[in-house]
């Protein structure tokens, strides 16, 4: 019980993601916030530190596999084979869905059981079906669209689309014209190609046109005449109209704009006058977080329903928002929206990657338009839906990457059948690995959060998205400081953790997270789970565990199990690789010179020893790895105001910075372009300031990031060294 009162009395004084309060507790060091139960008794967090310990001592950081195939075969996305949607015949090709951790496309019936599996692009994550039935798959990690035809019960792969100058593609469509739709997630740009015969070598000929579509575009969808991209980071949906030619028309596209992430959408065209649409969205409550409280506020999951018009006047209307955190959806990444028949309304279906229900929202229409208040059932489903795809009727089929399993839900009845991906062993996870998986990317580490008000029911990916970022920058709690979102992966080997470098290891983030992720449920956060709170734990092959009650170490251990195995995903910019370029050579060169006594190139940021030597910086950038840190554990003041403690902030890591965006802490740079455009020197042989000697701006070893004093002498980075930098940093 004591455990209990204090944990409260922090938790209500905590003030950021990092779940530290505002103002030390009197004695609290780093890593004290947990207090030993009873005063004087061993510390509970004991033998967590000691388990860390060993990992790190055990753990070679510079081989440490990159995440992208550990966390199982991750089928991610479904897609009709049928191009018109028509229900396929039992036995029949039905679906198609990536394993975007076995670089695979499986071909389905509708009974979900596999029928063929053929290679796809790395770290596959999109597929479209042309209307001659031609299917083409996308992947994060590959330039590449491969193509491929159904024969019989058999997917054969058909050549393939080289798309020069682009490291991946996140997803793609297809439109009835024969035209594709590629997102190129890392230049924030939209492709339309139009596809023409294979070569002998077995390429496509293509003609192409891109756009720039805004930060983080994941998701395309076509309908008869609209195209809509949902753009992550900036967490707009876009909603362009399509030409007779299949391509975007120039002008006349709506936005959808909101506060936080979209994690998803559907759309159905209206016939009316106005010829515009009826989007559903879910995604993050759309106002900004509230720390005041003392936990996350206002970070619940919604189901938006929205009219959307296109053309000269383009108009958005929400006519609805519902809290489905509310009804135990959380982080929903998969919706339908269907009509409901004889024009009596709409019907939303959602699910979600973090709660264990499925909602059912019907939008009755009243002779005032939609309803926007809608009738609301639920039923259970397990965590871990990534998307969803109609059987026909009341059936739906589901991808889950978090139990590695297709689900079957026949419809009324409520039953839902499991299938597993079949993997030949490669999935040799412990149990530990998959409950951590599950504690980052579920309600697990606080069940009975509720959601009345400021109260949110959330997980780490509410903000984290795929372990990444949502691309805001929020308030912190603390006077005017915000911050901005920081990826997840690579931590194992990246201590301190937070801008303010007071998590010293992950045995203290896995603490402080549970306690601030339930600070306002009421609940001790030192809590032992069963299977009473998560039935579906036995879906995830946890059955004895749930059974035997998880205590509280084993749910901290867990986590940080998962956040040791959650390296960076494979940099595709570096793939296949083996030497730079002579810019990216230039580039290092300068980074040594200007960047590399602050962003170090260790392989632990807390050890100044694990530094590589120049010489190997070229074998280490180009491994799947991609291990060095470019960071380190020390503080430094460079001109991002507000600092966020009084030392400024820590030297953040510079791994797989086309993840993030904006930079720096206060999320003032969106683009690293705009990063290096600011940067100051007081040591590049600048002019002295006007009244003779040197000014201490100036002085040999000052820098700044950004604020730097004009009229000093300072020194700008020259326009060769910023490209050569660019090029550099990309690799990182
Ligand atoms: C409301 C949004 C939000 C949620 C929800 C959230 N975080 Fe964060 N997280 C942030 C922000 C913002 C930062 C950057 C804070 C900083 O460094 O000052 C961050 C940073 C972190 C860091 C530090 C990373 C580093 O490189 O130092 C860790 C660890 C972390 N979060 C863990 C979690 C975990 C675990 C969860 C789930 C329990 C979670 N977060 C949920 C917003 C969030
Ligand atoms: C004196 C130490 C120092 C030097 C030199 C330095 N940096 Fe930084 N850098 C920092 C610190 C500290 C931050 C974090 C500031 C903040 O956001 O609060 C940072 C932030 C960044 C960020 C933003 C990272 C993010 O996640 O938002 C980038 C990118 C970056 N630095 C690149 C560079 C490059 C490139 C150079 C060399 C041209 C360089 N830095 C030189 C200390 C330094």
């Amino acid at each position: 019980m004591l455990r209990l009162a204090l944990s409260l009395s922090l938790g209500l004084a905590a003030a950021s993601c990092d779940g530290r309060p505002a103002a030390p507790a009197p004695g609290g060091g780093p890593g004290s916030a947990t207090p030993a139960p009873g005063g004087g008794g061993p510390d509970p967090l004991d033998p967590l530190r000691r388990f860390e310990a060993s990992r790190r001592a055990a753990t070679d950081f510079s081989r440490l596999p990159s995440s992208d195939r550990l966390l199982g075969p991750d089928p991610i996305a479904l897609r009709p084979v049928d191009p018109r949607g028509r229900p396929a015949a039992p036995g029949a090709p039905a679906l198609l869905s990536p394993l975007r951790g076995r670089d695979a496309l499986v071909l389905l019936d509708a009974s979900l059981r596999e029928l063929s599996r053929a290679p796809a692009p790395a770290s596959p994550t999109g597929v479209a079906v042309m209307p001659s039935g031609e299917v083409f798959a996308s992947g994060e990690a590959s330039p590449a669209l491969f193509r491929y035809v159904v024969r019989g019960a058999s997917l054969e792969p058909a050549g393939r689309i080289e798309l020069a100058g682009l490291h991946g593609v996140r997803d793609v469509a297809a439109g009835p014209e024969g035209v594709l739709y590629a997102l190129d997630e890392r230049a924030g740009a939209l492709l339309t190609l139009r596809p023409g015969p294979a070569r002998a070598d077995g390429r496509l000929e293509v003609e192409r046109w891109d756009e720039p579509i805004g930060a983080g575009p994941f998701r395309v969808v076509r309908l008869a005449r609209h195209l809509i991209v949902d753009c992550l980071l900036d967490h707009t949906l876009v909603v362009l109209p399509v030409g007779a030619d299949g391509r975007p028309l120039p002008g006349g596209a709506a936005r959808i704009r909101h506060d936080g992430p979209i994690w998803s959408f559907d759309a159905l065209e209206t016939t009316d006058a106005g010829g515009g649409l009826l989007l559903a969205a879910g995604g993050v409550e759309d106002r900004p977080l509230d720390r005041t409280g003392g936990s996350f506020g206002y970070i619940d999951s919604f189901v938006f329903l929205y009219r959307v018009t296109t053309g000269a006047r383009p108009e958005v209307a929400r006519l609805s928002a519902v809290n489905v955190s509310e009804l135990g959806v959380l982080t929903p990444k998969a919706i339908a929206l269907s009509a409901l028949p004889g024009a009596a309304g709409v019907r939303v279906v959602a699910t979600g990657y973090g709660g264990d229900r499925r909602a059912e929202l019907l939008f009755r229409a009243t002779d005032a338009g939609l309803s926007a208040a809608p009738e609301v059932s639920t039923r259970p489903l397990a965590p871990g839906v990534a998307a969803m795809a109609t059987l026909g009727g009341d059936a739906f089929a589901y991808a889950n990457p978090l139990l590695d399993a297709w689900l079957l839900d026949a419809g009324d009845d409520g039953a839902v059948s499991k299938r597993p991906v079949q993997d030949g062993g490669e999935d040799a996870r412990s149990e530990e690995l998959r409950l951590g998986e599950a504690l980052f990317f579920t309600s697990l580490m606080a069940p009975w959060n509720g959601t009345d008000g400021p109260l949110s029911r959330f997980t780490c990916e509410t903000c984290h998205f795929e372990g990444y970022v949502d691309g805001r920058t929020h308030h912190t709690g603390r006077g005017d400081v915000r911050a901005t979102t920081k990826p997840l992966l690579g931590l194992f080997n990246n201590r301190p953790h937070f801008s303010r470098a007071l998590d010293p290891d992950l045995t203290a983030v896995a603490d402080n997270e549970f306690r601030v992720a339930g600070a306002l449920s009421g609940h001790d956060p030192w809590f032992a789970l069963s299977a009473a709170e998560a039935p579906w734990l036995v879906d995830l092959g946890l059955a004895d565990a749930a059974r035997a009650g998880l205590p509280p170490e084993a749910l901290r251990r867990a986590l940080m199990s998962f956040l040791m195995a959650f390296s960076h995903r494979a940099n595709p910019a570096a793939l296949g690789r083996s030497s730079f370029t002579s810019l990216e050579r230039d580039g290092a060169r300068v980074f040594r010179d200007r960047c590399a006594r602050c962003h170090a190139p260790v392989l632990r940021s807390d050890d100044p020893g694990s530094a590589a030597p120049f010489e190997r910086w070229e074998e280490l950038v180009l491994a799947p790895e991609g291990a060095i840190v470019w960071g380190r554990a020390g503080y430094e003041r460079t001109g991002v105001v507000p600092y966020v403690h009084e030392d400024g902030a820590r030297v953040p890591s510079l791994r797989r910075l086309y993840k993030k965006r904006p930079y720096f802490t206060n999320g003032s740079a969106k683009s690293l372009r705009e990063v290096l455009e600011r940067a100051r020197f007081g040591d590049m042989g600048g002019r002295a300031a006007a009244d003779g000697g040197p000014s201490a701006a100036a002085a040999p070893g000052a820098f700044f990031h950004d604020g730097a004093p004009a009229g000093e002498g300072l020194a700008a980075l020259d326009a060769g060294a910023i490209e050569a930098l660019l090029a550099f940093l990309d690799l990182l």
